[in-house]
């Protein structure tokens, strides 16, 4: 049997640490969907066409630890905005979120577009000052040199762009459940999101 949770968001908002969180406590599977267009991004800035990095992704590039970086992340969102590059991954997320025993996929247009009938729809939120300034501590423990003001920069700019864009916007789905975390604990977050998608499974 299929379940799929979608959890879409802006960059930094907390997605990535509730989707770990809710898929290791309901036993589902979890895709981190940014990590697609970060490999297609990684792809371009070493000189590959978009398009075929999107047609040609492989399993193996996605645990490349070179895809968590700022620069690569900026090459994420700017080729997310070309059409043919969000069509050639749609059909490797619909698979996996219909794969048995359960599924959460977390990014920008997971709800809305990749799989508009998910039985659970999340939208995680916090300020752009609240998510510039978890990251900002995240890339410091990365050892990643960097300033507050630089991060806070990158977050807005990433903002705009991802919400802007013709194809896809990021924006909540009409049923989804809106999560703001900029006051919460990573606990607290975790704890409402899995309310949320019980409230979902009927109990
Ligand atoms: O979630 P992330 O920060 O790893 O995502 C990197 C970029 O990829 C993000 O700025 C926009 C793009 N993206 C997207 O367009 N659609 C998704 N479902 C996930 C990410």
């Amino acid at each position: 049997m299929s379940f799929a949770v979608a959890i879409d968001g802006p960059a930094a908002a907390g997605k990535g640490t509730v989707s770990r969180a809710v898929a290791a406590h309901f036993g589902f599977a979890h895709l981190d969907t940014g990590l697609l267009y970060r490999a297609v991004g990684f792809a371009v800035l070493q000189g590959t066409n978009a398009v075929e990095a999107a047609q040609n992704l492989t399993a193996e590039v996605l645990e490349n630890p070179d895809l968590r970086t700022p620069h690569v992340a900026d090459a994420a969102s700017k080729v997310a905005l070309i059409p043919e590059v969000r069509a050639a991954l749609v059909d490797f997320q619909r698979a996996f979120a219909r794969r048995a025993g359960g599924a959460v996929l977390d990014g920008r247009d997971i709800g809305t577009v990749i799989c508009p009938d998910a039985e659970a729809k999340l939208f995680v939120t916090a300020s752009a000052e609240v998510r510039a300034e978890r990251r900002f501590r995240e890339l410091q423990e990365r050892g990643i040199e960097t300033s507050l003001d630089e991060v806070l920069a990158d977050v807005r700019a990433r903002d705009a762009r991802d919400m802007e864009r013709a194809e896809a916007p990021l924006r909540p789905a009409d049923d989804a459940v809106q999560i703001d975390t900029s006051d919460m604990t990573i606990e607290q977050a975790v704890a409402t999101a899995i309310a949320a998608i019980e409230a979902r499974r009927g109990g």
